[in-house]
C-alpha cells in the first residue's frame, strides 16, 4: 500500500509547513496555506513509454449513449469511455435527477451501455430508490451510498462499470487527507483519483459539483481544468425548464444545449424549446400581439430559440426613474434605451421602463437588441405588432443594425414555427443559405427604418 503524506503550502510564496497556520511565517500572507499531498511512495518505478498515434487502439472508444437525446447532444454524441465529466449546477436544480434517469436508462438490459454504478454521498439507498420509483426507473441500477473514496475505489475496480456517477464531489473524502470533505484539498485529491481511475480502467466518471451563488463550482475552479468536459445545468427555481450546456468539451463542441422540463415524474426532454417561450399562438391570419410585445429570434448556444419579449413604459412617480430588465442584461438595456432616445427620437424622459422575457428565460444574445428596442417603442406608442413577425439584430451605438451570428438558423427556425415575416439586419458574409420560399425577410439598415416598418406592418 502506498502511503500519502500531506503538508500545508502557502499559495502566495510556496512556503511549506507541517501543520496549518493562519499566517504564513515567510511572506506574512493571511489564510494562504492549503493542504496538499507531498509525497506518494509507489512500490514500482514505472517508466512512461512513448507510443505512435497509429499504434493506439481507438476501437474501444465508441460513445455510450445516456438514454436521453438532449444529454447525448450536449456531450457531443454520448459519453466517451474513460472520460471525466463534471456536472455543475445550483442545489435543487435537478442534477441528481438527470443522472439517475440516464443511469437507469443505461442499466436497462439491451441498452448496450454495460454495467453502471451510482455512488451517492448525499442520499441513502432508500432515498435513491424512492426517487427512482418516482421517475419510473432503475430496477437494475446498482447503488453505493458511501463517501469514503478509499472504499469506493476498490468497489468500482471490482465491479468494472462502464460508467459511474459520483454525487457529489463535495461530499467525498479520502482518509489520507486530514481536511474536511468539501475542502479544496479533498475535492482536488478526489477528482485527481477519479481521473486516474477513469484513464486507467476506461470507466467514464460523471462527477456532480455544487455551484455557489456566484456561479463557480464550490471551492475549486481547478476542477474545471482537470476534467474533460464541464457541463452546467441551469434554470429558474420557479420555472419548469432547465438548460444543460457544455462550457468545456474535449470531445465535442460547446455550442449545443439540451432543454428539459422538470415535471411530476422527473425531467422530460423538450425537443422543441421555442414552444415553451411563445405564449401567443403563431398566427398569420392578421392577429395582433398585445402592445409592447415582440417575438425575438434569439439563440441559446448554437440553437435558435424564439421567445417573447414584453416591455412596459410607465410614467414615473416621485423618486428615481426605474429601468428594469428581467432576463435581459441590465447594461445592454440601458444602452438600447439611450440609442432609442438619441438615434430613434423616442423620448423616455421621466418614464419607467420594464422589459421581461417570457417564462423566466435569460437571453444573453446581442441579437436581441432590436427586439428589445421595438418592444419598448411599441409599448411607448401603444402599438400592436402582427403575430407573424420575428425580430432580431444587434444595435450599434449609432443606431445601425449589425448582422448577427446564426442569421440563417434563426430565420429557418422562425419559418419552421410558422412565422411569415422576419425583420433583421443584413445577412453576414458566412451564413447558411435560406430557403426563403415561404418567409419574407425584411432587412433594415438602422433603427429608424425598423421602427418605420413596424408601424406599417
Ligand atoms: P435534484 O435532482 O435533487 O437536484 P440537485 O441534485 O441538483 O440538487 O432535484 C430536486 C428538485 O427537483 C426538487 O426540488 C424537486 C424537483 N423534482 C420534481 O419536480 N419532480 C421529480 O420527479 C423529481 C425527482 C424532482
Ligand atoms: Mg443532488
Amino acid at each position: 500500500m502506498s502511503r500519502v503524506t500531506t503538508a500545508f503550502r502557502c499559495g502566495e510564496c510556496g512556503y511549506q509547513a507541517p501543520k496549518w497556520l493562519g499566517k504564513c511565517p515567510d511572506c506574512g500572507a493571511w489564510n494562504s496555506l492549503s493542504e496538499e499531498v507531498t509525497n506518494k511512495r509507489s512500490s514500482s518505478v514505472d517508466r512512461a513509454v512513448p507510443q505512435a498515434l497509429s499504434e493506439i487502439d481507438i476501437s474501444q472508444s465508441d460513445r455510450i449513449t445516456t438514454g436521453l437525446d438532449e444529454f447525448d447532444n450536449v456531450l457531443g454524441g454520448g459519453i466517451v469511455p474513460g472520460s471525466l465529466v463534471l456536472l455543475g449546477g445550483e442545489p435543487g436544480i435537478g442534477k441528481s435527477t438527470l443522472l439517475l434517469q440516464s443511469l437507469s436508462k443505461m442499466s436497462e438490459p439491451g441498452s448496450g451501455a454495460g454495467p453502471v454504478l451510482l455512488v451517492s454521498g448525499e442520499e441513502s439507498p432508500q432515498q435513491v430508490r424512492m426517487r427512482a420509483e418516482r421517475v419510473g426507473a432503475g430496477d437494475d441500477l446498482k447503488v453505493i451510498a458511501e463517501t469514503d473514496l478509499s472504499k469506493i475505489e476498490p468497489a468500482i475496480i471490482e465491479m468494472a462499470p462502464s460508467c459511474v456517477v459520483i454525487d457529489s464531489i463535495q461530499t467525498m473524502y479520502h482518509p489520507d487527507i486530514t481536511s474536511a470533505p468539501g475542502s479544496v484539498s479533498q475535492v482536488r485529491d478526489g477528482a485527481a483519483r477519479l481521473m486516474r481511475m477513469a484513464k486507467t480502467t476506461g470507466c467514464a466518471v460523471l462527477i456532480v459539483g455544487h455551484v455557489t451563488k456566484d456561479g463557480a463550482i464550490a471551492g475549486p475552479r481547478l476542477l474545471e481544468h482537470m476534467v474533460d468536459t464541464v457541463l452546467y445545468f441551469e434554470g429558474q427555481a420557479n420555472h419548469d425548464y432547465r438548460i444543460l450546456r457544455a462550457t468545456k468539451n474535449r470531445f465535442g463542441s460547446t455550442g449545443e444545449i439540451g432543454v428539459f422540463a422538470m415535471v411530476e415524474d422527473g425531467l422530460a426532454e423538450v425537443g422543441d424549446p421555442s414552444s415553451l417561450f411563445l405564449p401567443h399562438t403563431v398566427d398569420s391570419g392578421g392577429a395582433l400581439l398585445p402592445p409592447g410585445t415582440v417575438v425575438v429570434g434569439s439563440t441559446e448556444g448554437r440553437r435558435p430559440l424564439m421567445a417573447e419579449l414584453q416591455a412596459l413604459v410607465a410614467s414615473s412617480s416621485a423618486g428615481p426613474v426605474r429601468r428594469v430588465g428581467l432576463g435581459v442584461d441590465q447594461s445592454r438595456l440601458s444602452i438600447i434605451l439611450a440609442v432609442l432616445s438619441e438615434r430613434g427620437g423616442v423620448s423616455l424622459d421621466g418614464e419607467e421602463v420594464y422589459v421581461a422575457v417570457s417564462a423566466g428565460l435569460r437571453i444573453d444574445d446581442p441579437g436581441a437588441d432590436l427586439a428589445v428596442a421595438l418592444a419598448v417603442y411599441s409599448a411607448k406608442r401603444d402599438l400592436r405588432l402582427p403575430a407573424d413577425i420575428v425580430v432580431f439584430g444587434e444595435l450599434s451605438l449609432a443606431g445601425e443594425i449589425r448582422p448577427v451570428r446564426g442569421h440563417g438558423e434563426r430565420i429557418e427556425e422562425a419559418r419552421r414555427l410558422g412565422f411569415k415575416r422576419v425583420l433583421c439586419g443584413s445577412s453576414p458574409a458566412k451564413s447558411i443559405p435560406i430557403k426563403n420560399s415561404d418567409i419574407d425577410i425584411v432587412s433594415v439598415q438602422d433603427l429608424t427604418a425598423a421602427m418605420k416598418w413596424a408601424v406599417e406592418a
